[in-house]
């Protein structure tokens, strides 16, 4: 099969990594790609949020299969049309997007369905959010934009003064553009948070193996939220009983909501978990493959994931196997200085051949913000790469995801360096559920 994957940083350098092992596979594209992805793949550089363009290009080439891994593509419909011009496609269609692309949505599918979620009321006018989170005189209190923010929609206000200034950022200057023209106020929940993708066909849900975000900046977890500096895979907060209350409460009753709601969610349906004291409840649904989740998960599924991908098309998910391999796995990113804020771009980077350390057993590097320039690899992100480790458990992945990372070089290159430390905390001090 010929293949396009649609997107251009480090989750798609891993689904592409992952594609490529499959027997199906003879041909694989990315579009618009970047400059490590094109070790791996043919990039062409369409921007992954003109549908136009790309569908034309899919056509054009003949594609056999396109996996939409970006969130906005597939809120603006490319999954539909490319069904429309014949070319079948690994993700949700525009209606069933909307789990991530509206958080109103996806709050009242929770509460129509009793999906556990953090109590929540919605606005459309600041002066009435305002009134309602004055009223409610509970802090802190969260405040999210109803559309796509690039993961940045999210404000946790301390106290009134930080809340009125949220609603005002969000509502009346518009830092997020027509994603704030409605607002999601909900309740502050505490826990551990875990990451579960899974796949989905319409009807059935399998999820993968779970995994641990670090979203902040900065060790310890300080600093402003990022897109994410790190991942570990298995999140060892998730025991198996959670797992079971999560199948039953959350995952076959959201699978089963969105098709009662006439918008069958197929393709990756991501799950943003807090392990509340009150049982595990749903901080987020994303549409898509985590980034950097995907860089620790696929890395230990042992099925074939071309494979899966189409059953999840074809509504074959239940009859195929999706089976991960014990061990773990650790995903380090390494950034730009300055990175989620400003930052320099077109820094050499050594210490690859090909985009890979050279005999670094179990290793790979997802790219992410790079690009060659002159012959050389350069940075061009603010993520620039994911340096991922498997092993057999998760103090060996850490260790060796570490080690290759100090072979690594490019100016201002900036990396937490605790990433797994609060997993490993975990697996010391298991807590009961
Ligand atoms: P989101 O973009 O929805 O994933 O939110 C970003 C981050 O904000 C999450 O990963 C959580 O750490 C935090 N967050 C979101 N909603 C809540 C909530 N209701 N209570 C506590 N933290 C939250
Ligand atoms: N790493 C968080 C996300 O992909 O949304």
């Amino acid at each position: 099969m010929k293949i396009l994957v649609v997107g251009g940083g480090g989750r798609e350098h891993a689904i592409i990594r992952a594609l490529k092992k499959s027997p199906l596979c003879s041909e694989i594209w990315c579009a618009p790609g970047n400059g490590g992805i094109s070790y791996d793949a043919t990039c062409q550089a369409i921007p992954a949020t003109d549908v136009k363009a790309m569908v034309e290009f899919a056509q054009q080439q003949a594609f056999d299969y396109v996996v939409v891994a970006q969130d906005d593509p597939l809120a603006l419909g490319m999954v539909d049309e490319l069904a429309k011009v014949g070319i079948p496609a690994f993700g949700p269609d525009a209606a069933a997007a909307r789990i991530e692309a509206s958080k109103v949505f996806s709050k009242n599918l929770m509460k129509k369905y009793g999906i556990p979620t953090a109590d929540y009321e919605t606005f459309d006018d600041p002066t009435a959010a305002m009134a309602y989170i004055k009223g409610r005189g509970k802090y802190p209190v969260v405040i999210k934009a109803d559309g796509l923010a690039l993961g940045k929609g999210v404000l946790i206000c301390q106290d009134e003064a930080e809340a009125e200034a949220g609603i005002r950022e969000i509502m009346l200057d518009k830092k997020f553009g027509a994603s704030g023209n409605r607002v999601v106020v909900e309740e502050f929940l505490t826990g551990p948070e875990v990451s579960v993708l899974s796949f989905c066909d319409g009807k059935t849900v399998k999820p993968m193996v779970s995994s641990m975000d670090h979203k902040r900046a900065l060790d310890h977890d300080q600093g402003l939220n990022t897109g994410g500096m790190g991942t570990v895979a298995p999140n060892p907060c998730y025991t198996p009983a959670i797992a079971e209350r999560c199948m039953q409460e959350i995952f076959l009753p959201t699978v089963a909501a969105m098709q009662a709601e006439g918008c069958p969610f197929k393709g990756c349906l991501y799950f943003g978990l807090m392990l509340t004291p009150d049982g595990p409840k749903v901080i987020e649904y994303n549409c898509r493959f985590g980034d950097p989740e995907t860089q620790v998960v696929l890395p230990l599924l042992e099925s074939d994931l071309l494979t899966v991908m189409l059953a999840t098309t074809n509504g074959t998910l239940a009859e195929t196997e999706v089976k991960f391999r014990d061990g773990a796995a650790a995903c380090v990113v390494l950034a730009s200085g300055g990175y989620p804020l400003a930052y320099e771009k077109g820094k050499e980077i050594t210490g690859l051949v090909n985009g890979q350390l050279e005999g670094a057993d179990e290793v790979t590097v997802y790219h992410a913000g790079t690009a060659i320039k002159d012959g050389k690899l350069v940075t061009n992100g603010g993520r620039v790469l994911g340096v991922t480790a498997t092993a057999d458990d998760l103090p060996a992945a850490l260790k060796k995801a570490y080690a290759a990372t100090e072979r690594i070089s490019f100016d201002k290159l900036h990396k937490r360096t605790d990433i797994g430390a609060r997993a490993l905390a975990a697996m010391q001090h298991p807590k009961e559920d």
